[in-house]
């Protein structure tokens, strides 16, 4: 029987020195937290490895969760056989892809750490059966070396480890992997300012290569928020289980992982009138929303109380959630 992420991180944590995790979550923090692309491989040992997996792979499952629904919402006819995650390191994406695609029957992650994919194997062997049977190929992105074809490609958290130059070979290499009509890529990074701008290079990229957006831009024009100096982002509210808390010496129960991120196709879709750019604040009978519009351009949405149904589907929305939801009149 198949089990969960967190219930599979556990099983293959048993026996693991947590003080030795601890301490290396601990230096991955403080690699991380720059944000500046590392000067060498940070993943270079199974104890790096696996607190990696244990601390980072939860929070980046639920972005990538959280953002293939939004791609799902928008295109519902999404239902791809193959991923390869490119840059999969202990591979939350492919996780993430099984659980939101059954019939994903093939995967393959692709990554240049050895440690990183033998932990990534560890843990797949406990998941769904894709996971399970899945390829763990170490190769460097930076060798020129095409990716193998599949219908969704993946490529979390990676591009900020690169160079410029690199990132963009990546991009175009994901691009030409996702090669048929219905193929689609998904780039992530931190929801930082940085991140974000790695996403919206992907983005440009993807676009001007004649791809379609399906989320998060309702529209294909300039970045409305780029233009203003603001980062479009979002944040994915997770469970800390007690091992997370443990190895982050966190004491709160959840934490917000920001992202932000572009999924884009070779053929586009019906996207939304708009979509929410920050948590909704709610008055005594208004609900106040930022949102990205398909003309292009970002502004206030305020909805009252008299708006009925409206209001309602205000009241419920979130921060990253397409706007009007749908099945919802936009004129309503
Ligand atoms: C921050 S981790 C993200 C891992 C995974 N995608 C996730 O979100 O959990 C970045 C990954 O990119 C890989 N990576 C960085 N530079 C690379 C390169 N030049 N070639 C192959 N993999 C690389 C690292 O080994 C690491 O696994």
């Amino acid at each position: 029987m198949p089990l969960p992420l967190n219930r599979a991180l556990e099983a293959v944590l048993d026996g693991a020195d947590p003080e030795r995790l601890r301490r290396a979550t601990t230096r991955l923090i403080d690699v991380y937290r720059s944000g500046a692309p590392p000067t060498e491989q940070v993943l270079s040992d199974r104890v790096s490895a696996t607190a990696y997996a244990a601390y980072r792979m939860p929070a980046t499952h639920a972005a990538v969760a959280r953002v293939l629904r939004y791609a799902l919402e928008v295109a519902p006819d999404l239902a791809p056989h193959s991923l390869v995650d490119v840059g999969g390191g202990t591979g939350a994406a492919a996780w993430a892809a099984a659980d939101a695609f059954p019939g994903l029957a093939s995967v393959e992650v692709v990554d240049g750490s050895a440690d990183a994919l033998a932990v990534g194997a560890d843990v797949a062997r406990h998941g769904p059966r894709a996971l399970a049977g899945a390829r763990w190929t170490r190769r460097d992105l930076g060798g020129g070396r095409a990716l193998p074809r599949a219908d969704l490609v993946t490529v979390a958290y990676v591009l900020g480890e690169l160079g410029p130059d690199l990132r963009d070979r990546v991009v175009d290499a994901a691009a030409d992997a996702a090669s048929e009509a219905g193929a689609v890529v998904a780039v992530l990074e931190p929801g930082t300012p940085r991140g974000f701008a790695a996403a919206l290079a992907a983005r440009d990229r993807l676009l001007a290569a004649g791809w379609h957006v399906l989320a998060p831009c309702p529209h294909e024009a300039a970045c409305p928020l780029a233009a203003a100096g603001d980062w479009c982002h979002l944040a994915v509210r997770l469970d800390r289980t007690a091992l997370h808390r443990r190895l982050k010496g966190a004491a709160l129960g959840h934490e917000d992982e920001k992202v932000a991120y572009v999924v884009a196709r070779r053929t586009p879709a019906d996207t939304p009138a708009g979509r929410v750019l920050r948590h909704p604040v709610t008055r005594k009978g208004l609900v106040q929303l930022e949102l990205c519009r398909d003309d292009g351009t970002a502004s206030r949405e305020v909805v009252s109380r008299r708006q009925g149904p409206r209001y309602r589907a205000a009241r419920h929305a979130g921060w990253g959630d397409q706007w009007p939801p749908e099945g919802t009149d936009p004129a309503d």
